[in-house]
């Protein structure tokens, strides 16, 4: 069935891809800034699917599956942030569909047998649902479990470099436009105590969106990213920006010993 897809093509993906984006790259330097961070996540998430992908034993041809679906998977971000200014789909529109629309309406992948271009859309649609659907065939569940844990990895290497930063800059797209008050959700809490992922309608400021970044661990599906997520130390790095309180150390004593279980 992933015959008909090769290097070449993704070479051609690839090279549509940088002439696509180059048209976004225009507007004020905060504009900018945000298209270059979707460009770059783009090409990382490509290389840890990629990772992944080996370490799991994929064949070239599933190799080269999962690299079009994680470069064409945030496809729609560049549109989404050219119309609306902000990368928060409740607020705008849903970027996977938007991709997925973009991805047809210009026949990008017509040069692949029909069930190929198939499962490639679908892992894009599916990307980022909160859960994926119960009704699909095994394979499109792989690649879209696999293209959720590559994008979650690098999405974290975001996210902490930017808690990191010592300049105290602040952009409005990573933070989801959330105020940074003290407290910590009571619904947050009881979601992660639970080891349940945190519902998107329970975070009302930045603590709690740092919490739904550290409940993404309960959603994790391979092996490989489990240890990428500890060798990274990307949970600690989350922790240092959090409060101190009882909370959060009950919260984390659930996460590591979720995590030393993987
Ligand atoms: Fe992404």
């Amino acid at each position: 069935m992933l015959r008909n897809i090769t290097k070449k093509d993704v070479n051609n993906f690839k090279e549509w891809f940088d002439n696509y984006v180059y048209t976004f790259k225009t507007g004020d330097e905060h504009q900018q800034e945000n298209i270059a961070l979707k460009e770059e996540h783009t090409r990382r998430v490509c290389k840890e699917i990629l990772d992944l992908g080996k370490e799991l034993g994929l064949d070239k041809n599933e190799l080269c599956l999962s690299e079009t679906a994680a470069l064409f998977h945030d496809i729609g971000r560049f549109e989404q942030y050219a119309r609306y200014h902000t990368f928060v789909d409740s607020q705008s529109v849903d970027h996977s569909l938007l991709g997925v629309t973009i991805l047809k309406d210009n026949n990008i992948l017509c040069s692949l047998d029909e069930p190929v271009q198939d499962v490639i859309l679908r892992t894009i649609r599916y990307h980022n649902r909160a859960t994926l659907p119960r009704e699909e065939t095994e394979t499109c569940l792989f690649f879209a479990k696999l293209l959720r844990d590559a994008d979650k990895l690098d999405i974290w290497r975001v996210v902490t470099d930017y808690y990191q930063q010592k300049d105290g800059k602040r952009n409005g797209a990573i933070e989801c436009g959330l105020p940074d008050t003290p407290e910590i959700s009571e619904e947050v809490y009881y979601d992660l105590m639970n080891k349940n992922i945190v519902d998107i309608k329970h975070v009302k400021n930045l603590n709690d969106f740092k919490l739904l970044q550290i409940g993404w661990v309960f959603d994790i599906n391979f092996s490989p990213t489990f240890q990428r997520i500890k060798a990274r130390h990307y949970l600690d790095m989350i922790r240092d920006v959090l409060p101190k309180g009882k909370n959060i150390q009950d919260v984390f004593a659930v996460v590591q010993s979720f995590l030393q279980g993987r």
